[in-house]
């Protein structure tokens, strides 16, 4: 199930402005594998949070080929850092590719493995976390990325509509599960502030509060 109508969604995406030319690269390789990026409307929305926090320290649960790395990446100042993590080192392998081709690499560090266990052995606090890992494991994120984020930071989490399957599912499969796990705990949680945005395939952005 589309989230917005198709019609609606090439208007959005027909108004963005040019991408820089390995972003559209990533853009096609995704197309042509049908591997799953956040997408340029999503990507714009990570750039403006990072500019409003001033954010320096950015963390990344499941990096793909650094799609969502690169517009971290372009709006980070000289000396932030976004730490990327990724199962599968092929994926790291272009990722960095591309970030170096587009000139950014030294403000990504790509680590390979979990991401929640990379994430609850790696100090905090993070001013932005990214969740886009597998959907069953997106409670246990959550749990994890809590105590790493700072106070005012942002826990983003991708896929929180997920297609439509968290709706009139009588039989919800293990990621339907997480995802539906996930937005009770976020929209619950006495120290986050969630709001679920539909764009794309719906993004929980929540605000870590005192
Ligand atoms: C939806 S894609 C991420 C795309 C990326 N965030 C972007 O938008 O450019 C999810 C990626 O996370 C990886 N992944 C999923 N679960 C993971 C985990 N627990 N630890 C590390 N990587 C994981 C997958 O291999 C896949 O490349």
């Amino acid at each position: 199930m589309e989230i917005i109508s198709p019609s609606l969604n090439d208007y959005l995406e027909d108004l963005l402005p040019a991408r820089l030319t390995v972003m559209q690269e990533m853009e096609k390789l995704a197309k042509d594998r049908n591997f799953p990026i956040i997408g340029p409307q999503v990507g714009r929305l990570l750039y403006q949070y990072t500019k409003l926090l001033g954010a320096k320290r950015v963390f990344e649960m499941g990096s793909g080929f650094g799609y969502s790395a690169y517009w971290f990446a372009l709006a980070l100042p000289e000396d932030g850092k976004v730490i990327c993590t990724e199962a599968a080192s092929n994926n790291i392998d272009l990722a960095e590719d591309y970030l170096k081709a587009a000139g950014l690499l030294h403000k990504v560090e790509f680590k390979k493995g979990d991401a929640i266990k990379i994430l609850s052995q790696t100090a905090g606090p993070f001013d932005i976390i990214l969740n886009d890992v597998d959907k069953n494991d997106y409670p246990r994120a959550l749990e994890t990325a809590l105590p790493k984020l700072r106070v005012g930071g942002l826990l983003i989490t991708d896929n929180a509509l997920w297609h439509g399957r968290i709706v009139n599912n009588p039989q919800p499969d293990v990621y339907t599960q997480g995802v539906l796990a996930y937005n009770q705990l976020a929209m619950f949680a006495e120290n986050l502030w969630t709001t679920i945005l539909p764009v794309r395939d719906g993004l929980a952005v929540s605000l870590k509060l005192e």
